[in-house]
């Protein structure tokens, strides 16, 4: 008895956040309606990610004819593809402009929404989801960064996975070994080497856009079922139709975006923006280059580990990671100027550390 009232409450609960009866072309489509107000801009956030995980699909696909996943050819085969192959280096340069691009636009639609305190019932699936794709995008970054087996990227790697092994100490009885086997298994062997450059290859171009689409096609179905929210506490002067108007309008700014992604593609070197050579390929006999960084998107976990105890940011990671995935639940009652500013603080710290990182370490460490 006890059992199915317990099924029954959960069938309640996923039939609310998942009605079944709305999925039709006439509810999720035709009846969809967009709020007018002064914060609408943040509803194309979502679309602009989608488009540019759409670029990196098409132009990852491309990238996939000539590159090599091996030690002694990954990097001969995009320096090949790079300077020898026609539109090899405009597309190779699209996708690193447009994994950027899309991360700062996650980025920001998951504050905005946050703001707009789009998470509440019945949209925790939406935001749940959202989290589990905020994960993924980074994890694409991550791998990515390996494959073309450079200097910084292999070395990169190494204080990556090594950083992994460490949590492991401040892990409690047999979970303290956990870390040290997530590493060996991502890495396969005893140093970054042919199997971690396999792993991560099959990462990024399988496990991770498999789970990518899985995760995005239940994000999209919930978002289409519920229509967006009102996003703020004013009623809206007018709403919009999703379809066409609010379609056409989305369509509109993927043209503008695919324009900026092709002037960048074709003027502006991703690697130019760094002052370390990244087209060096890997020395295994090499020292660790100076200054070497992850990629920007990481910077806002990276100086805090440079400046603090690791256990205290590993701490604040933890504390992160539930506030994100609990956030339905945690700010049911609190009111939207609250999270607005929250959002607001966050993003301030983003880009403090995102641009300023450097001479924040300094200002603390020198
Ligand atoms: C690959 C990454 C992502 C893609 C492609 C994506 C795509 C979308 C799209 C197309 C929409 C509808 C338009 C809009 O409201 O912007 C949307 C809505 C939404 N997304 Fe995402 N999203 C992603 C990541 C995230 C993240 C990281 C979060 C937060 C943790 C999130 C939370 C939400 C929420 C709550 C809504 C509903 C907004 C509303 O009803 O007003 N999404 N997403």
């Amino acid at each position: 008895m006890k059992s199915s009232e317990g099924t029954r409450g959960v069938e309640a609960w996923v039939g609310e956040r998942l009605p079944v009866e709305k999925m039709n072309f006439d509810s999720m489509v035709q009846k969809k309606e967009v709020p007018i107000h002064r914060l609408s801009w943040a509803y194309y956030l979502g679309g602009l990610a989608l488009f540019f995980f759409i670029v990196q699909v098409v132009t990852g696909l491309m990238l996939l004819f000539y590159y090599q996943p091996t030690v002694s050819d990954a990097h001969a085969s995009v320096e090949h593809l790079t300077l020898h192959v026609p539109g090899g280096g405009l597309v190779r340069n699209t996708h690193a402009w447009a994994s950027s691009l899309m991360i700062a636009a996650v980025f920001v639609h998951l504050l905005t929404t946050f703001g707009m305190k789009a998470f509440v019932k019945p949209r925790e699936l939406t935001w749940v989801s959202g989290v589990l794709l905020f994960a993924v995008t980074l994890a694409f970054g991550f791998s990515g960064y390996l494959l073309p087996w450079h200097q910084i990227a292999v070395n990169a790697t190494k204080i990556g996975l090594q950083t992994i092994e460490e949590l492991g100490a401040y892990l409690p009885g047999a979970l303290a070994e956990w870390p040290r086997l997530i590493r060996e298994t991502i890495q396969g062997e005893a140093t970054v080497g042919q199997a971690t450059l396999s792993r991560f290859f099959s990462l990024h171009v399988i496990l991770l856009p498999l789970t990518m689409a899985g995760i995005l096609g239940l994000h999209l179905l919930s978002v289409q079922l519920h229509g967006m929210s009102a996003g703020v506490d004013e009623t809206p002067r007018r709403k919009e139709k999703f379809f066409p108007t609010f379609f056409l309008k989305d369509l509109q700014l993927w043209g503008l975006a695919f324009m900026v992604l092709f002037l960048l593609g074709t003027c502006l070197p991703f690697e130019s923006l760094f002052t370390y050579p990244l087209f060096e390929p890997f020395n295994p006999n090499g020292s660790t280059p100076d200054g070497i960084k992850p990629e920007w998107y990481f910077f806002w976990v990276y100086y805090p580990l440079e400046l603090l105890p690791f256990w205290v940011v590993l701490l604040a990671q933890g504390v992160l990671g539930g506030v994100l995935i609990g956030a339905p639940w945690i700010f049911r009652d609190t009111n939207r100027r609250t999270l607005r500013l929250l959002a607001l603080l966050a993003a301030l710290y983003l880009v403090v550390m995102t641009v300023f990182g450097e001479q924040v370490y300094h200002l603390f460490k020198d």
